[in-house]
């Protein structure tokens, strides 16, 4: 099947923005799949931390990714049959996550898996490079932030509500620290591209946020 004829809506940003939360919502609205391509790197840190993998060997790594078994299923996350969704998203997970994404062949090794969610009637996929090198057609590309204060406050609602412990002092050094390591990369760093729309949600509630994606997509759509 040709996927270029499918819409992909790319939502890029820096962490603990909420694009997570208003991506999977533009898909529920539109009918469309989701991709989390963050959890994917979650799980090969995930992984890598369960089998104690030296974190400087860049080929086992790349091997880890490209085998990663993996199921998303009814907004679960399944590693091997292993129910990951809340183990992922611990900020060790997410630290290392990040400097694994450093690494080229980890990135390529989860190219093809992040490309197969591309399917009819269309897909919503958010993460740093989407709009970038994933899915370069996309007709919507967006670039979700917000201030850093904004996110560390976010971020510490989304981990106590999954009953994990955080203070807002840790979590605005983690983001920073995050941002920096993200964004100084040589390979596919955070930033906005020149044909993705800004999306600055320090002021907006997530309905509003929501509601700005659809107003573009439909408006992309009458253009068409
Ligand atoms: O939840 P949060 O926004 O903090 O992070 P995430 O989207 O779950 O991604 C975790 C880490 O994976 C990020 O810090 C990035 O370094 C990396 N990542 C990436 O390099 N490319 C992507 N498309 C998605 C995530």
């Amino acid at each position: 099947m040709h996927t270029h004829n499918i819409p992909v809506i790319a939502i890029d940003g820096p962490s603990a923005s909420g694009k997570g939360t208003v991506a999977q919502l533009v898909a529920n609205t539109l009918g469309f799949h989701y991709l989390d391509s963050g959890a994917l790197y979650r799980l090969v840190a995930l992984k890598t931390m369960q089998t104690h993998t030296d974190i400087t060997d860049i080929t086992k790594l790349a091997e880890i990714a490209r085998n990663l078994a993996v199921v998303f299923e009814n907004n679960k996350i399944f590693l091997e049959d292993n129910d990951a969704t809340n183990a992922i998203r611990t900020e060790e997970c997410g630290i290392l996550a990040s400097k694994l994404a450093s690494y080229p062949p980890v990135r390529e090794a989860l190219t093809a898996r992040q490309r197969a969610f591309c399917q009819i009637p269309g897909l919503v996929a958010d993460g740093r490079d989407m709009g970038s090198v994933i899915f370069p057609n996309a007709p919507l590309k967006i670039f979700l932030t917000a201030s850093a204060g904004v996110r560390a406050q976010r971020r510490y609602k989304q981990l106590n509500e999954k009953g994990i412990n955080a203070n807002i002092a840790d979590l605005l050094r983690d983001i920073e620290k995050r941002d920096a390591q993200d964004s100084n990369r040589s390979v596919a760093p955070l930033q906005q591209g020149t044909d993705a729309r800004l999306l600055d949600t320090t002021t907006l509630s997530i309905t509003q946020a929501k509601e700005t994606v659809l107003a573009w997509y439909t408006e992309i759509c009458a253009n068409k």
